[in-house]
């Protein structure tokens, strides 16, 4: 029999494929067959800041420093309007899943600015979350707005959010900042205990028939979690909060892969929302099959198995792997 079980940020995993943060949460039906296909855990979709009674002055000074362009900013809020679910419903969500569910539900804020909005972290944890993801996603465009800024705001959010809860907190990130080795260990010392690598940044398309910009949404591919890989594989062992991967993760074969570079856990949403929740089950076996053919008693025997733990000049070895990916080619 082989051990899948793993421990992300203190909680007792049965296995580490967790289902990450979207709209198929929003019906607890849906949670149930997560869990029954095998889910060790599910991430909720999340509460938007926008949609949270709005401190509107946090906000606003938060996503519009240095520019006059208020009103034209304003115009694009309507669209908020669309994610229905009310703070008060996403309480009751996370109360009657608890009460019917034997795994781990993580609750998830969205959001940028350091206002009164992050108060429904304690109401999350109230409703009986075992845990809350903090997906901070921010596209700075404000050419006044410098990185030192940027990365301190990351950190006072993360610090503000933390004091208020006592379950534990993770936080979803991107890979853009100049030095994300450095970057995540201050993000470490705001509190954050796990850090969800990494965000996908949707990349609008222009439409030229109706001179519109329309949202674009692909979902992804096992491509995408090479950067993740990376990444993970540089942190493994230099920071101390738990490492979750979300973006690229489709097979047994990609969690594999997660967990040697040095995840504690995979997350999966594109391969839930192409092949059906149920396609976990499927992973799972692929998992137990690689772990008995290799002659793997447990999961935990891998992790870390492929990281740059050991090495001792990582950027050095980052070079010497980029010319020789450059030579194979010919
Ligand atoms: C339709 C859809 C809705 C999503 N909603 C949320 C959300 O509410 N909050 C969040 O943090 N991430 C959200 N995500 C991001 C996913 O949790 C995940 O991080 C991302 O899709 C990358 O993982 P994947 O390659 O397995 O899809 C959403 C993704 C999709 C495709």
């Amino acid at each position: 029999m082989i051990d899948l079980s793993t421990n992300y940020m203190g909680l007792k995993l049965k296995n580490p494929i967790v289902a990450s943060s979207s709209y198929l949460w929003e019906d607890s039906k849906n949670i149930k067959k997560a869990e029954k296909s095998g889910a060790a855990a599910v991430v909720l979709h999340s509460l938007f800041e926008e949609q949270l009674e709005i401190e509107q002055e946090e906000l606003n000074k938060f996503l519009l420093q240095g520019t006059e362009s208020y009103a034209e900013a304003i115009t694009y809020f309507p669209e908020i309007k669309e994610f229905k679910f009310a703070p008060d419903e996403y309480v009751e969500l996370i109360k009657e899943v608890k009460s019917n569910s034997e795994i781990p539900i993580i609750g998830s804020l969205n959001g940028v600015s350091d206002g009164g909005w992050i108060k429904y972290a304690k109401k999350i944890e109230d409703a009986g979350a075992d845990a809350l993801e903090l997906n901070i996603y921010f596209i700075p465009t404000d050419i006044s707005l410098n990185s030192e800024k940027i990365e301190e705001n990351y950190s006072n959010l993360v610090k503000s959010v933390k004091q208020k809860i006592k379950i534990p907190l993770a936080v979803k990130l991107s890979p853009y900042f100049t030095s994300t080795p450095h970057f995540l260990k201050s993000i470490e010392k705001a509190g954050a205990d796990a850090f969800v690598i990494f965000n996908r940044f949707y990349q609008p398309d222009i439409d030229t028939q109706n001179l519109e910009i329309k949202p674009n949404l692909v979902l992804s591919t096992s491509e995408e979690l090479r950067l993740r890989l990376r990444w993970a594989a540089i942190m493994y062992g230099k920071v101390n909060p738990d490492i979750a991967i979300t973006g690229g993760v489709h097979t047994g074969n990609d969690v594999i892969k997660t967990i040697m570079a040095g995840a504690k856990v995979s997350m999966m949403t594109s391969a839930l929302i192409k092949n059906e929740i149920e396609h976990i089950t499927k992973v799972l076996s692929e998992i137990n099959e690689w772990l008995l053919m290799n002659d793997y008693k447990s999961i935990k025997s891998i992790h870390g198995l492929m990281s740059q733990e050991k090495v001792l000049e990582p950027s050095a070895y980052e070079r010497a792997n980029y010319m020789k990916t450059l030579g194979s080619y010919k």
